[in-house]
């Protein structure tokens, strides 16, 4: 006997909870066009090295990955940016830039099922490419804003941080890309400790351990304070300095532009993905504790994929997290409008129910007809349960005077009307 639940993680998604994560998908297509992104919709199949060169140790022990039957080493993707890094590589290698990119779809990952974590989930991605510009940063953190803003959401900060910071100290202690990862992957999953002895290990001075310690506990609401005071702490460590200042560019330039946000900036913040060179940021519910989006700047996966060098930064927001938090924070609309059953009531005014049904959507109005021959008293009940607004109920001798009864299914009325004035009655 077949297994009839779904697979562990995969979810089916009946009429409201479709509605839902299609109305949140419907605002992401909304935004991407205000802010001039494009779509493109790409396999949800790829290469598994593609998938797997920058993912971060953690997504890539987790794709569904297989051989298919010609042998080629496939996955489904975990995210859309490698897909975006191949196109922007090959088809799009020549378009003039900046590119703005948008995708949604599922995304597969072989995480453990809990509150808002599944094995398919839904994003949608936004990629900015060809500018190594702040603005370009700040359209990414605008955009989401607009996105929870246009949701209805209030209560969310931005944590926001910039890989180049740590990278910056790690890289002057001559500390190799492979094992910088490691340490990444560390204080992604936030433990402190195992990265700065980790660190240790690695040959890094007791100075840097200070410094690092110091880059960690530094963290605030306040930027501008939290980014002078590291800054003292990065004397001599060039390139960390000018991660703080492209970070306090960034900043500065949303705060100037009016982008009212609430911001934690943690400078020790890692993310899981290895391919971010620049500002990282998630996005986190306050009744969550899980992000509801997260991204940043990647300066060199084209470039890793064999292409020229082509700055991009973007994001990606969890869609089913984003309709999680909706309904915590009660900003979920209502779904409910105008529909019409249509009930004959006999066989032989069924063409002439259909001829009705036919017009009145026509006119956009949404129309149930009976398919089930059931009496009017039974198809009423059903139709009330069902929350129909409207029920027209059609009979022999009526239809023949071009007559109907209209019933409205709230306030129970019914009224005898000629057939030409139920459109005006139902509007
Ligand atoms: P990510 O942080 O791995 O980034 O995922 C972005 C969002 O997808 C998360 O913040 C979360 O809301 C949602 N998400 C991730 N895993 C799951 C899961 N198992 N169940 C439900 N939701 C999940 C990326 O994917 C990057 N590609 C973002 C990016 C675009 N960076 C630059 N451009």
């Amino acid at each position: 006997m077949a297994k009839l639940q779904p697979v562990r993680g995969m979810r089916d998604f009946l009429s409201t909870d479709a509605k839902k994560l299609r109305y949140v998908e419907q605002i992401a297509k909304d935004v991407a066009r205000l802010y001039g992104f494009e779509e493109v919709i790409t396999p949800l199949l790829e290469h598994f090295d593609l998938l797997a060169a920058k993912s971060g140790e953690e997504i890539r022990a987790r794709m569904y990955a297989f051989r298919d039957l010609g042998g080629r080493k496939v996955a489904l993707r975990p995210e859309f940016t490698a897909s975006i890094a191949r196109l922007i590589v090959t088809t799009l290698r020549n378009k003039p830039k900046p590119l703005r990119l948008f995708s949604t779809g599922t995304l597969y990952r072989y995480d453990e099922p809990q509150f808002g974590r599944y094995r398919e989930f839904w994003q949608s991605n936004f990629e900015v490419v060809g500018s190594s510009r702040p603005e370009a940063d700040a359209e990414i953190l605008s955009l989401t804003h607009h996105f929870m803003q246009k949701l209805g959401l209030r209560k969310y900060w931005f944590k926001i941080g910039h890989v180049g910071i740590l990278r910056g100290i790690l890289t002057d202690e001559r500390i190799e890309e492979e094992r910088q990862n490691r340490v990444m992957q560390l204080l992604d999953a936030k433990r402190w400790d195992e990265a700065l002895s980790t660190v240790e290990q690695f040959g890094a001075s007791k100075k840097s351990a200070m410094v690092l310690k110091a880059v960690f506990k530094a963290k605030g609401k306040d930027s501008s304070k939290v980014l002078a005071q590291i800054k003292k702490k990065l004397k001599n460590y060039d390139s960390s300095v000018a991660a703080v200042e492209n970070l306090q560019q960034i900043l500065e330039l949303c705060e100037e532009s009016n982008l009212k946000f609430n911001t934690l900036i943690e400078p020790g913040f890692a993310r899981g993905l290895e391919y971010y060179t620049g500002m990282i940021f998630e996005q986190i519910a306050p009744e969550m504790e899980i992000s509801i989006g997260g991204g940043g700047r990647y300066d060199k996966l084209a470039e890793l994929f064999g292409g020229k060098s082509t700055p991009a930064v973007g994001v990606a927001h969890g869609l089913d997290r984003i309709v999680l938090a909706m309904d915590k924070q009660s900003t979920t609309p209502e779904f409910s409008k105008q529909v019409v059953a249509i009930i004959p009531i006999s066989d032989d005014v069924i063409p002439r129910a259909m001829q009705l049904a036919l017009q009145l959507r026509k006119e956009g109005i949404v129309v149930e007809l009976e398919v089930m021959g059931r009496k009017v008293a039974r198809a009423l009940q059903d139709a009330n349960r069902r929350k129909v607004t409207h029920a027209i109920i059609i009979g022999p001798k009526e239809i023949e005077k071009g007559k109907v009864t209209l019933r409205n299914m709230r306030n129970h009325q019914q009224q005898l009307l000629d057939i030409e004035k139920l459109f005006e009655a139902l509007s």
